[in-house]
């Protein structure tokens, strides 16, 4: 079968059936989503905090994200997998754009991710042109943490028409789709009516074309409190801690290994 492909994407907003996006980081999870059916893994630049610990997603490189890119390339047989240009990475010029996502397509990415509108459409338009798949990502846009001043509620009074020209350039650029990060309902489901191009929110309501979630968020990984948007689907934490406990008891008690775990 072959992996899902950004027309594939289209096709599900013009049925309007909802899918799904997980960020995934490693081929384990990766091989673990996919037979979910997830339709695209997006190697996120969260990967900043939830992999490499640092405390926003601004530090993160091109050469920490692309070993992890590859991962799950290697990983996945059918999602379409997207790479975030990390910060830094593609804002100075549309060579500079073109010179990075052309790094991570040969890593094994299916399509890029960056942040930003308008003063991102020209990197958009010189990827597309010269044949990568391009996703958008507004409203709030976590590169910009300390320009924005903080991870709130973007779109809100004046906000809300400079957010809609943002996506009204994105699309007219050629981004095959884009994401709608923390925004109020009402105008994530009025960008989603006014695109062609599939919209993806996160912490953006229920009216948009698909959703996207961080897996430890989703899965209970992630320290509370976990932001609004957040519904964990597990508390993985628990049950790992849980787990290792176990083991850590069976060696200091000689019940593991037993007779059923070695060779003769
Ligand atoms: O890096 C990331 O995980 C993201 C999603 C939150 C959309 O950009």
């Amino acid at each position: 079968m072959a992996r899902i492909s950004v027309t594939d994407l289209a096709q599900l907003k013009k049925e309007k059936i909802p899918w799904v996006m997980l960020t995934c980081y490693d081929a384990t999870m990766a091989r673990i989503f996919d037979e979910a059916e997830i339709s695209a893994l997006l190697v996120g630049d969260s990967a900043a905090t939830v992999i490499y610990g640092y405390s926003d997603t601004v530090p993160i490189t091109v050469e920490e994200l692309l070993p992890l890119v590859a991962a799950v390339a290697r990983g996945s047989k059918n999602a379409l997998v997207v790479a975030d240009l990390p910060f830094g990475s593609y804002q100075t010029s549309s060579e500079q754009a073109l010179e990075t996502a052309t790094k991570f397509i040969k890593s094994g990415a299916n399509a890029v991710k960056l942040e930003g509108g308008q003063r991102v459409s020209k990197q958009v338009e010189t990827l597309v042109e010269a044949g990568i798949a391009v996703m958008g990502h507004i409203g709030l846009t976590p590169q910009s943490i300390n320009a924005i001043g903080g991870y709130r509620v973007q779109g809100r009074g004046e906000e809300r028409e400079r957010i809609l020209q943002d996506a009204k350039a994105l699309e007219a650029a050629g981004a095959f789709a884009v994401v709608l990060e923390v925004m109020p309902e009402m105008l994530a489901s009025e960008i989603t009516q006014l695109l062609s191009i599939p919209t993806i929110g996160i912490g953006a309501g229920p009216n948009t074309d698909a959703q996207v979630l961080v897996w430890q968020d989703l899965l209970g990984l992630t320290p509370e409190p976990a932001p609004k948007f957040v519904k964990r689907y597990a508390n993985l934490a628990e049950e790992i801690s849980q787990a290792v406990k176990k083991f850590r008891f069976d060696v200091r008690n000689k019940n593991y290994p037993d007779q059923s775990h070695w060779y003769q």
